[in-house]
């Protein structure tokens, strides 16, 4: 997709936060008929963070934010633009204005992102527009879930997967020639809504709707985990090629490959796939487990932390899951 591109995209900074309940794979099967030698050897989790509260979400994404926020040389006060990218919002009508008015960014326009675990590479994509081409200068990008509330704890299939996380990155336009944001590459597949979903629900359907009013709910999620996985390992390597030639790069310039961490298997396995060495695999699930937006962030978060990402590196970032949608964004990382 081509655009008109005035501005460059710096990433100043990226923080993250999590709830402090750990539940741990042995935990969980005195709940359902499960083991943790069971999970680990077919997702890489060991455990994962629950939240307790019901401003979770925005507490979270609150902390993740003053986290990245706190590192730069900006204010809340400086930023025009907040997307907050998660599928378990506390407010229908979307969260991100709440999290707008906690951290003080008065100036801000702010709204969500519906877009699963694909949520914060569509949201920084997103940002990226609004940067290159001039419309706004400091934007706060934060992937936050919490869908420890849409699980079903005693469904073994999905809630040994599943735990909450924010994480936030601040992009700030700059020169094109300091430019971080490479490419893109993004798909989805509707006709698959239905393999990864938390479905809908309204009560009285039959009824009269203006005598008994229709009330409307959610279903916990429902997965089918087997196809979701091939769905994985086939369309993220083909985005990640895709996306790499359009930029003229091959697998072999890739420094860090940092997928969204549902699934350990599925990162080595895309790793594979593209002849990407597994050291080169960012993977910090065995703690946290699938997060849903929060993932990618929160491991880019940890990997700079721990000095693991160094100047120049080249990082692709690929994110997939319900919609269906994958995506891929690739970075190149300076400080
Ligand atoms: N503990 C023990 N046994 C379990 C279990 C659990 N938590 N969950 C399922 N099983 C059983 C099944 O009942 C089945 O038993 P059966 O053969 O007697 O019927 C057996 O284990 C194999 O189940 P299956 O679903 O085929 O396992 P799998 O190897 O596909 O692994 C997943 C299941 C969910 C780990 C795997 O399919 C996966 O990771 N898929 C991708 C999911 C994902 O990442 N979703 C989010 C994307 S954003």
């Amino acid at each position: 997709m081509k655009s008109s591109i005035t501005q460059g995209v710096k990433i100043l900074a990226t923080g993250s936060a999590v709830p402090d309940l750990c539940i741990s794979n042995e935990l969980i099967s005195n709940m359902v008929d499960t083991s943790d030698e069971w999970i680990f050897n077919r997702t890489g989790i060991k455990e994962r963070r629950i939240s307790s509260s019901p401003t979770s979400l925005i507490d979270m994404a609150t902390a993740a934010s003053m986290n990245a926020l706190n590192k730069t040389h900006i204010n809340a006060i400086d930023l025009d633009l907040i997307i907050l990218a998660t599928s378990t919002p506390n407010d229908l009508f979307g969260s991100a204005s709440q999290l707008q008015a906690k951290i003080g960014a008065s100036k801000a326009i702010a709204f969500d992102i519906t877009a699963a675990c694909s949520g914060f590479v569509i949201a920084m994509v997103t940002a990226t527009q609004f940067i290159q081409n001039g419309s706004y200068s400091n934007v706060l990008v934060v992937g936050a879930d919490v869908l420890s509330k849409w699980t079903n704890w005693s469904d073994r299939r999905t809630c040994i997967l599943f735990g909450d996380g924010a994480g936030a990155a601040i992009l700030q336009s700059c020169s094109v020639l300091e430019n971080n944001i490479l490419g893109f590459h993004l798909n989805t597949n509707g006709q698959k809504f239905d393999q990864l979903n938390i479905q809908c629900e309204y009560s009285n359907h039959d009824k009269n709707f203006f005598s008994k009013g229709l009330k409307g709910s959610f279903k916990y999620i429902t997965m089918h985990g087997k196809e979701v996985y091939k769905f994985a390992v086939s369309k993220v390597p083909q985005s990640i090629q895709a996306c790499l030639g359009s930029l003229n790069l091959s697998s072999e310039n890739i420094d860090w490959l940092l997928l969204h961490q549902a699934n350990e298997r599925i990162l080595y396995a895309v790793a594979s796939r593209l002849m990407i060495p597994s050291e080169k695999v960012i993977s910090n699930l065995a703690k946290y487990g699938n997060t849903s937006a929060a993932s990618i962030p929160l491991a880019l978060n940890e990997a700079l932390e721990d000095n693991k990402i160094q100047n120049g590196d080249l990082i692709v970032m690929s994110g997939f899951g319900a919609g269906l949608t994958w995506g891929t964004l690739i970075i190149k990382w300076y400080r």
